[in-house]
């Protein structure tokens, strides 16, 4: 959703802040702006890009060692200058950056409208600063006190950072349901919505955990609850290299996560499997594993991609650990009455950590007594704090908005956790357990391999880029990966596409085929290969257009289908992690020759954090 960065310290605050947002602007690009104390309380802020932002504001007096900035992706208001944070106070002495939604927004601003207060703007966070700047300003309280009665309040979700014109050398954070990382640098202080855009300053950080209050003021960091109770800072060193978060000479972030996939399975997979040895732990479940192998069932809950991911686990599990698992998404789950006891593990799948309807699934879960395992991959997050256990899935910071070496890195340690149960459980014999150790050790080899096809998706991109639809089918396994396939194609080229069981095709999706559809078939060589060879033929025999991912060395899907393409194989749990590259390539290179923008697509936010 939307980023946000805070500088108080020595330097420039308005580059550190640009620069930050540049780095936060795949949480939200609709618009942008800064707010800066030098004398006066300036803020500039702009439709559109990071970039408009700054030629907006060159030329104009950027001198200042405070401020903050924030980029947007719009809940309440359109986006357009007005609707843009910061936004100021009545008085014109306060300005706030606002990450979330506050819900009862309405009611605040009909009491202040009916004290005098006007409003500029359509947004919910020009309320929240005016409802805050009328605690400050009728009670005998310091600006931080205000803030926190405020926050006592307000219902919904909020990242806020606040300075203001009376002292420049305080800034005021909060969170509750938004992420905030606080930077401490040599008598510095940077605030962000994540660590990307510290990590050049410091590697010192304190992640906010909800409802906290950072006043920092005078050099000092203080952090207390919204009930008043001061906390002692957590202060965490965190190893983020700067490279993980730059292009590296890909045109595209999206392309080169898809290209660091042999990498981030690798870092993945290290150190917690030595096929040789016969060795498998994830240490972070370690101790929840006797209670997964006695579980009534396993819940997974995610959403998009992870939920995807999800799904694979859903077989892996099934097929490996002989434990029944739902897979649900965390936005259905938690607004439907779930059955859930003591007796469920829920898995709960996020790259982000910070997506809203799964952080409310996993605390409506907890409540029912449930235990709950996280499959994170952003260190120190929401879900990873909200979660019993889990283990990071250590993919490295994915900056395309569409997730491509999460979802890779999410099934490796998922199939992880399912070897370890099932090594516990003994559902699996030793030497097919022995087998599949060595096979996940081969992934990030073949992975290297699969991305050698490069080249070729990107000529059947020339021919497909233009359709209006596609179909994508899998069966068992690379069910999911069909799906996969589809949502990635959608969410960044904007073709309709759609994802089904390839067997569930003649119970409706098959009236759509025609001389114009492209299908792209995930058909490799595993126990519904036969299966999927008809299918294939029934896509044919519509004059259908079939891109098929097959095995290596198959000859006889190439007999029927257009174009082919070559995966190295393994076995069939393990394909996903393989068959899902060509698609992510596909889609990656129709998205460029259409002339989208891949990292960030239209009306998508990396981290959802409003429901
Ligand atoms: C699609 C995509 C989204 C996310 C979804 C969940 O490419 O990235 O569908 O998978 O928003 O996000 P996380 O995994 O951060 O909870």
């Amino acid at each position: 959703m939307c980023g946000i960065v805070g500088y108080l310290g020595h330097r420039e605050a308005y580059s550190v802040i640009i620069k930050g947002l540049q780095r936060l602007e795949y949480r939200g690009y609709d618009s942008a702006g800064v707010a800066l104390l030098n004398g006066d309380l300036n803020v500039y802020k702009k439709k559109g890009k990071v970039a408009d932002l700054h030629d907006f504001a060159k030329g104009e007096n950027l001198k200042s060692n405070i401020g903050i900035g924030h980029t947007r992706w719009a809940t309440h208001g359109e986006p357009n200058d007005v609707n843009a944070h910061p936004h100021l106070s009545n008085s014109g002495k306060l300005a706030m950056i606002h990450n979330g939604i506050i819900e009862n927004y309405s009611s605040l601003k009909t009491d202040l409208i009916k004290k005098g207060y006007d409003f500029k703007s359509d947004t919910d966070s020009e309320v929240f600063i005016n409802f805050i700047e009328d605690i400050y300003l009728n009670s005998e309280v310091s600006l931080a006190e205000a803030v926190r009665l405020a926050l006592n309040k307000v219902v919904g979700a909020y990242a806020i950072a606040i300075i203001s014109l009376e002292d420049p050398n305080l800034m005021i954070a909060a969170r509750k349901g938004s992420p905030l990382v606080v930077g401490l640098g040599k008598d510095e202080f940077f605030l962000a919505s994540d660590a990307t855009p510290i990590i050049e300053y410091t590697n010192e950080v304190v992640y906010l955990d909800d409802q906290e209050i950072a006043i920092i003021k005078d050099g000092h960091l203080t952090i207390k609850n919204v009930s008043d109770v001061e906390m002692t800072p957590y202060v965490q060193t965190i190893d983020i290299q700067l490279e993980a978060i730059e292009k590296g000479g890909y045109d595209h972030f999206m392309l080169k996560e898809i290209f660091e996939q042999p990498k981030s399975i690798g870092d993945c997979l290290r150190g917690r499997l030595q096929a040789k040895e016969g060795k498998l732990v994830l240490g972070g479940i370690f101790d929840y594993v006797t209670k997964t192998v006695n579980a009534d069932r396993i819940l997974i809950i995610a959403c998009g991609t992870s939920w995807h991911a999800g799904l694979v686990a859903e077989y892996i599990f099934e097929e490996f650990c002989r434990i029944p698992v739902e897979v649900e998404y965390a936005s259905e789950f938690r607004y439907r009455n779930p059955i859930v006891n003591e007796k469920d593990v829920v898995i709960a799948i996020s790259q982000s950590g910070e997506t809203a309807d799964t952080l409310a699934a996993i605390e409506l879960a907890k409540s029912k007594g449930a235990t709950i395992i996280g499959v994170c991959n952003v260190v120190g997050s929401s879900i990873a704090r909200a979660t019993h256990a889990g283990s990071y899935t250590h993919a490295g910071p994915e900056i395309g908005v569409a997730s491509t070496k999460a979802f890779t890195a999410q099934i490796s340690v998922l199939t992880m956790m399912a070897l370890m149960i099932a090594e516990k459980k003994g559902s699996l014999s030793e030497s097919k357990y022995r087998a599949l150790l060595f096979e996940l050790e081969s992934v990030p080899e073949k992975v290297a391999k699969a991305l050698l096809l490069n080249d070729q998706l990107e000529e059947i991109a020339k021919v497909f880029k233009d359709a209006r639809n596609f179909l994508y089918l899998g069966r068992g396994f690379n069910f999911p990966v069909a799906l996969e396939g589809a949502l990635k194609l959608k969410e960044i080229s904007y073709i309709h596409a759609e994802g089904y069981p390839a067997a569930e095709m003649k119970h409706g999706p098959i009236a759509l085929i025609d001389e114009e559809m492209p299908v792209v078939v995930i058909a490799t060589k595993d126990s519904s290969y036969e299966k999927i060879v008809s299918n294939v033929q029934e896509v044919k025999a519509r004059k259908g257009k079939v891109i098929a991912v097959v095995s290596e060395g198959d000859t006889e899907i190439p007999k029927m289908a257009d174009y082919v393409i070559e995966v190295p194989h393994i076995s069939d749990a393990l394909m996903p992690l393989i068959a899902v590259i060509p698609l992510q390539l596909l889609s990656y290179h129709i998205a460029v020759m259409r002339g989208c923008n891949v990292d960030q697509p239209r009306n998508l936010a990396k981290s959802v954090t409003v429901e």
